[in-house]
């Protein structure tokens, strides 16, 4: 959670109108992320200092706290730093103290904006407080500002002057936790450093020159220093205390820069006019470049005098020495709302496309062949593991839990499914001929990211099924589809849902390829995937019924059961996570079979309830849970197949019908009519479809 961006130019004029304008741009296209408060830092006229703008609330307000406080907009600057934050609350409430950036002292020695969170910041806190700084909030990102600070101090007393790369390197050295972090100071002018270490962090790259090289060496610390500092971090450890100067700073020698960092920029050696976007996503620097390298866990940029280099907080065996600048795929209008009220909307009505995407190049229709590059070398592997366990958080856990039974069929192999947080709660068995499926739009996902480093430990093998390219997760696995839904940016997931579903069908016929007496199942399915574009499009006409339905009939009510059996149980539980995320609704997702067992003491003629009866093997037992319902005197909201009449001629309330399609892939079509469901209860309450209270679109904390 929380957006942090930067923006660095160099050799190339922009008023302080345009830098603000930037970073407010970029802050409003990372603002899914949190939004509970937002700030910048830009320099000020005087070389070294500078202002600090934030506020409580949306961007919106920011931009207008920025028009009140009347800051100049016509100085031009050739080279500049500005850094932004967007914040969802973890450590401290949504007040003006606690809004990023945060400061090392009152002149803004060193100012800081931090997505992530430091879990030692307590035993920090501590011990800058004894060396005389005064904090001004409750966050733990104060205390990275201070620590800058008091390092940078320590240093000078024993007369090394640090570069910010190294001082960076230096701190990091004392945080524990996850961190997407830009510094910049006023000992530093013209220089900022963006580090990461579980929260995703990108260097965009804009110039009118071509680059001479698409590539950054990588620079390794002097290893003399990082055993002096390892040494220092052990000391703190076994006595409890970080010792004296923080680090053992023994000669200048540490100060020593190794020399084999390059800069790819400098083109012929001459220095070259160039803009640089630190961010979270590369949503929020598509407008300015599409030219892009993510950094990895550990990785620090150092940007100075137009140069972009790439050094490393802590060397591990075998690491890569170089990272690679991408050019991004997306387009600017995939992240604009177009002609909907919402990215919600938008992305609901875009799911003909990205399930069409999904299986773009993938399937051969005619011979029913599924093919996926990310996983061909590695089917082999896969069809001879113990177990598949599918690990996942909300939407994305449902997605594998509609798919776990085909997957089953299809491959003859047991799956698992897991919710990341309690598998790693458990400390669920994970051996080495395990494969570990993980399942994430974001691909940032804190519990997901540590349930996949806990199967990595354990030498499973993993795969990311994942939306956002060169995400930790999509990096971090060892194979893996891209779902190819495209940017998701409402809070609600609901395209990369059925994206997700629809991959993981892929894998499990791509993994049961050459099985003789699965193919007619296959055909049905592969049949049965190249109708569904045309058939959700069938199923978003539903939309005018449904809106009348939520005035007629949900709109004031204050709970809602959905009741869904085999393949639809998944539906129901995604259908009531939609519901409650969005509109505040309760909402419950109740396995049909369970029904008697229970919750069938909440039936009466008020509650509204929503079954899903299509077309399948356990059809006549939801239509016994349906019988069960309206003998209480319930009234069944039913999703059932278009024309069936037994459902339509019975006791429903009301039906809405959609087409009817393999078993294993009616949840694509079921789902889509509690998608509109949710975002028309969403607008019809007044909420703020893609700013629900308390969320966040990307998990990164725990
Ligand atoms: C619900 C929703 C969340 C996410 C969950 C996992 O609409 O969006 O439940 O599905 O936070 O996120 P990813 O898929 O990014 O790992």
């Amino acid at each position: 959670m929380c957006g942090i961006f930067g923006y660095v130019n160099f050799l190339v004029d922009r008023t302080r109108g345009e830098i603000v304008d930037n970073l407010i741009e970029g802050l409003q296209r990372l603002e899914y992320r949190g939004y509970d408060s937002s700030g910048i830092a830009i320099d000020g006229d005087q070389k070294g200092s500078n202002i600090i703008v934030k506020t409580p609330g949306k961007v919106q307000v920011l931009k207008q706290k920025i028009i009140d406080d009347k800051i100049e907009r016509s100085t031009i600057f050739d080279n500049h730093v500005g850094i932004a934050h967007t914040r969802w609350a973890t450590h401290g409430q949504p007040m003006i103290e606690n809004c990023h950036p945060h400061r090392s002292d009152p002149s803004g020695e060193f100012i800081v904006v931090h997505n992530g969170i430091i879990t030692n910041y307590r035993a920090l806190k501590t011990l800058l407080l004894s060396k005389g700084f005064e904090f001004e909030s409750e966050t733990d990102t104060e205390c990275i500002a201070k620590l800058f600070k008091h390092v940078y101090d320590t240093n000078l007393k024993a007369g090394i002057s640090l570069d910010l790369n190294e001082l960076t390197k230096q701190v990091l050295y004392e945080l524990e936790g996850s961190y997407g972090l830009l510094v910049k100071s006023v000992h530093y002018p013209g220089e900022v450093c963006g580090t990461r270490k579980g929260s995703p962090l990108l260097v965009g790259v804009k110039t009118e020159k071509k680059l001479k090289v698409d590539f950054v060496d990588v620079e390794f610390p002097d290893p003399k220093q990082q055993a002096q500092q390892d040494a220092a971090i052990n000391h703190a450890k076994h006595h409890g205390s970080i010792p004296e100067g923080l680090l053992p700073l023994a000669s200048n020698e540490s100060n020593l820069r190794t020399s084999q960092s390059r800069a790819f920029l400098a083109d012929d050696g001459v220095p070259m006019p160039v803009e640089f976007f630190l961010s979270s996503d590369p949503a929020s620097v598509i407008q300015h470049t599409k030219k892009v390298l993510f950094l990895e866990d550990d990785d620090i940029a150092h940007i100075y005098d137009g140069e972009l280099h790439i050094h490393r907080a802590k060397k591990s065996a075998g690491e890569s020495t170089t990272r690679q600048i991408q050019t991004l795929e997306m387009e600017l209008n995939e992240i604009m709302k177009g002609p909907y009220n919402h990215f919600m909307q938008k992305e609901i009505f875009e799911q003909p496309d990205s399930t069409f995407n999904t299986m773009r190049g993938r399937i051969d229709f005619n011979n029913d062949i599924v093919t996926l590059g990310g996983l061909k070398a590695w089917l082999p592997t896969i069809r001879r593991c113990r177990r598949i366990i599918m690990i996942a958080c909300g939407t994305s856990y449902h997605s594998c839990l509609a798919t776990r039974s085909i997957f089953e069929e299809l491959t003859e192999i047991p799956v698992s499914v897991e919710l990341a947080s309690d598998f790693l709660d458990r400390k669920s068995p994970v051996f080495r001929d395990d494969t570990c499926v993980f399942v994430s739009q974001s691909g940032e996902t804190a519990d997901s990211i540590l349930a996949l480093q806990y199967c990595l430990d354990r030498g499973a093998l993993t795969v990311g099924i994942v939306n956002s390219v060169g995400s930790s997760m999509s990096r971090q696995t060892h194979c893996g589809v891209h779902i190819n839904a495209g940017p998701e940016i409402g809070v609600a997931s609901t395209k990369a849902y059925t994206s997700q579903y629809i991959a993981l069908v892929m894998f499990a016929l791509s993994l049961s390829n050459d099985s003789i007496s699965k193919k007619n199942r296959h055909h049905e399915i592969i049949q049965g995937l190249q109708k569904i574009p045309d058939q959700i499009k069938k199923v978003l006409n539903l939309e005018n019924q449904i809106k009348d339905l939520c005035d007629a009939t949900l709109n004031d009510q204050k709970s809602l059961l959905l009741l869904g059996r085999g393949y639809q149980h998944a539906t129901a539980l995604e259908g009531a996570l939609k519901i409650k995320e969005i509109s505040y609704m309760h909402s419950e997702g109740v396995l049909a079979g369970e029904l008697k067992h229970g919750v069938l003491a909440l039936v009466d003629d008020k509650l509204p309830i929503i079954a899903f009866a299509t077309r399948d093997s356990l059809f006549p037992k939801v239509m016994s849970a349906i019988e069960q319902v309206t003998a209480r005197d319930g009234r069944p909201i039913i999703i059932c197949n278009e024309g069936d009449k037994t459902v339509s001629d019975g006791k429903a309330f009301a039906t809405l019908q959609v087409p009817l399609t393999v078993d294993c892939l009616q949840g694509l079509l079921n789902v889509i009519p509690l998608q509109l469901m949710s975002y028309w209860l969403a607008v019809n309450r007044g909420i703020d479809v893609d700013f629900p209270r308390n969320l966040a679109k990307s998990v990164t904390v725990e």
